[in-house]
């Protein structure tokens, strides 16, 4: 379904992502795993259309999609959560839901005067649609409470909501699991898997905790410093040597960098 060759993202000098490649068949639940700084969500944001790339291509469906804006992405039917979520805070949830599709009537003032029952007919329509999301999500009893006051976890579901209020096909999650307690992450896998089979999403997931990877997630791409270094089943992806060195790596590195920088400071 999305075929990336060869992509290339240069900030500067500095390679983030370095020459990667990578397949995600349709229906797919694909993990993307890697150390921090190994270069996920720089390649979710390339393809994502957040930013184009410095060289290589994005393929979806067979058509070049390399660098077309997010909303055109969107209209494709491709979308992306944030790993820090991006809500309303001072709307209710069943609100942030409306607001997502595009090309509602009643924003221009034309609208406005002459279409207002077609106006109350769209927004009761947003609503329901909104109210079924928050069923399929278990979080019906949140409608009316204020975005802001969600916990981090709650917000990813409504992050995951949002997606289902279009006819997504493809959506890439960048770090569901982060800051979310085991109860709500098993409610976010068990959604995701629900989309997968019953609607037909194709996921690209990076998170980094490997039992939700191994529970969701086939096939696993691995990355590191910008490029793909491993790819196959979370259990043949575990024992890989590459793929343990390149953790391990990032670790000691990680320790000494911390290490050089408490010696400074001291
Ligand atoms: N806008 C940017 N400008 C400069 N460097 C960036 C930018 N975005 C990311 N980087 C760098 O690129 C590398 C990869 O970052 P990122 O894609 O966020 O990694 P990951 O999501 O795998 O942790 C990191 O070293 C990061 O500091
Ligand atoms: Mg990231």
């Amino acid at each position: 379904m999305i075929s990336v060759h060869g992509l290339h993202k240069h900030f500067g000098g500095f390679r983030a992502v370095d020459g990667a490649s990578i397949e995600i068949a349709k229906g797919s639940i694909t993990g993307l795993i890697g150390p921090n700084g190994a270069g996920k969500s720089t390649l979710f944001n390339v393809i994502a259309g957040v930013y184009q790339p410095t060289s290589g291509k994005v393929v979806m469906d067979g058509e070049d999609i390399t660098g077309l804006p997010p909303h055109a992405l969107f209209h494709k039917g491709l979308l992306r959560t944030f790993q820090i979520a991006h809500e309303f805070s001072s709307m209710t949830v069943r609100e942030n839901l409306m607001m997502v599709p595009g090309g509602q009537v009643g924003e221009t003032l034309w609208n406005t005067w002459f279409n207002r029952r077609r106006i109350r007919e769209e927004d009761r329509a947003l609503a329901k649609k909104a109210d079924d999301v928050l069923d399929f999500l278990t979080i019906s009893h949140l409608a009316d409470e204020k975005a802001g006051n969600l916990s981090g976890g709650q917000k990813k579901l409504l992050e995951l909501g949002r997606t289902m209020m279009v006819d997504a096909k493809i959506v890439f999650l960048d770090e569901v699991g982060a800051g979310v307690n085991r109860t709500l992450l098993n409610t976010i896998g068990d959604a995701i898997v629900r989309l997968n089979k019953e609607r037909g999403y194709t996921f690209c997931v990076i998170e980094h905790d490997m039992d939700f990877i191994g529970r969701l997630c086939d096939p696993v791409i691995v990355m590191a410093e910008g490029k793909v270094l491993a790819e196959g089943s979370a259990a043949s992806i575990m024992q890989n040597e590459a793929v343990i060195e390149a953790y391990l790596g990032t670790g000691l590195k990680n320790k000494v960098k911390a290490e050089a920088e408490a010696g400074a400071n001291a």
